[in-house]
């Protein structure tokens, strides 16, 4: 039986189901264990969780008289503390499915700016920066009116169109990390505009090595380094460009452990503008189909960052980011308890560990099924069992699964 317990009342031999709450807020990636250890005990207690879910018949119950709180009292609550906060957890004012719809609008006129910026850029001159702020409102504004119909879009994107729909992809993702991180409005438009032009010295590159194919050689990579660069000298041409955005464009693939390129700076001397453009960058860049490299399902591709994380990434920019998109990303594909699998069309504010999943297929009988939307906060039956990768499968195109809702 699952029981929701306070932390306090966790005990040496109890079977933890789940961590509840904020789950970047402790320290172990796969929750489902027996607690045996005194020093995971100590960690848990120090981890900031209130709550845990136990499965009593796998490992030990509740004392008597200990204050195991019914679902109905935790419900009340949690409804309590929602309607109390000053900022709702869930920042969606439209559904999904019609916020889609402005978002392709968007995602279209969006890519044709960035193509005409950069191109004035190619041509020698200053990139009109009110033109770019503009741009960076409206998807301010859609992300405001729900916060991952634009940045699910904007990962989808042809291989030839990469360049230009990487830099609207990231605009997007900074401006959710940047409300994430509670930044002001205006902050929030300068990581946009960050975002936006981080990449703009790879125009300076010649086309061999930017669509090479496969792996660059090290004279080709070592080209390839000099885009930061080049690209701080782009946006000096404009007056309006401010030193924060100049910035992102210059380090935004300096890493934490003083590994990156160009100054090899490390952990704090990396401004925060440029942590968070290192975090969105690698997202969008990994989740999209590139000359050299194919994409990974939003899932595998937090994962993957997880475990690079270390020494690359900032630890709080990184939770925060994760907090943003979720831990199963919209658009990743899952397999659940009873051996369904489907794609992620939807977060659940409030546990990453439930999203509203459309399954589609059995891996039982091997056949595709009548898609069918499981909205995994709602029911005790199902709950994600793991990633699944699409080629794995064969699937090619499930984005339909969460853009068609
Ligand atoms: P990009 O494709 O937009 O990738 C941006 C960053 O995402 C990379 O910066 C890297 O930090 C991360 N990233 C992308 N793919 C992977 C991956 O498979 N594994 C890991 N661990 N990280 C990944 P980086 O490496 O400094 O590269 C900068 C740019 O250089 C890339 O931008 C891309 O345009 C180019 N590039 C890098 N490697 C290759 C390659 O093998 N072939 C080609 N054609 N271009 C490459
Ligand atoms: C993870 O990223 O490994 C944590 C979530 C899970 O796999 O259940
Ligand atoms: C579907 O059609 O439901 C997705 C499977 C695929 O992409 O082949
Ligand atoms: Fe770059």
């Amino acid at each position: 039986m699952l029981k929701r317990i306070t932390i306090q009342d966790l005990r040496l031999g109890m079977y933890i189901q789940e961590l509840c709450g904020s789950w970047m807020e402790h320290p172990f990636w796969r929750a489902r264990f027996l607690l045996t250890q005194q020093n995971d005990l100590k960690t848990l207690l120090a981890s900031g969780i209130q709550e845990v879910w136990i499965d009593t018949g796998k490992g030990l119950d509740v004392e008597q008289g200990a204050t195991a709180r019914t679902d109905e009292e935790v419900d009340q609550e949690t409804e309590y503390l929602l309607r109390e906060a000053d900022k709702p957890l869930s920042t969606a004012t439209t559904s999904m499915a019609d916020e889609v719809r402005h978002a392709m609008q968007l995602c279209n006129t969006a890519k044709q700016s960035v193509v005409d910026m950069f191109s004035t850029a190619r041509m020698g001159k200053a990139i009109e920066v009110g033109q770019a702020l503009n741009l960076v409102e409206d998807i301010a504004n859609s992300a405001s009116r729900h916060p991952h119909a634009l940045i699910s879009l904007a990962r989808l994107k042809n291989v030839d169109e990469y360049t230009y729909m990487h830099s609207v992809a990231v605009c997007g993702l900074m401006i959710a990390l940047a409300r994430q991180l509670n930044m002001s409005e205006e902050q929030v438009r300068e990581a946009g505009l960050a975002g936006l032009l981080h990449d703009i010295g790879k125009i300076a590159i010649s086309n061999q090595i930017l669509n090479k194919p496969g792996k660059l050689t090290d004279t080709e990579f070592a080209v390839m380094k000099t885009h930061p660069e080049r690209g701080l000298r782009i946006l000096q041409k404009s007056d309006s460009v401010s030193p924060a955005v100049l910035d992102v464009c210059l380090h935004h693939h300096e890493k934490i452990d003083g590994t990156g390129y160009p100054h090899g700076l490390q952990g704090d001397g990396i401004s925060i503008l440029a942590r968070m453009g290192a975090v969105s960058d690698v997202y969008d860049a990994i989740t999209s189909d590139r000359p050299y490299k194919k994409g990974w399902l939003p899932a595998e591709a937090i994962r993957k960052m997880a475990e690079w994380s270390k020494g690359h990434f900032d630890d709080t920019v990184f939770q925060a980011f994760v907090k943003t998109v979720g831990i199963y990303p919209i658009g990743s594909l899952v397999r659940l308890t009873s051996g369904r699998l489907g794609v992620v069309i939807e977060q659940n504010p409030d546990s990453l560990l439930m999203p509203r999943v459309k399954v589609f297929f059995s891996t039982k009988s091997r056949v595709q099924i009548a898609p069918e939307v499981v909205d995994l906060a709602r029911q005790q039956e199902e709950k994600i069992e793991g990633r699944e990768s699409a080629d794995t499968w064969g699937f090619r195109h499930l984005e339909h699964l969460w853009i068609d809702q």
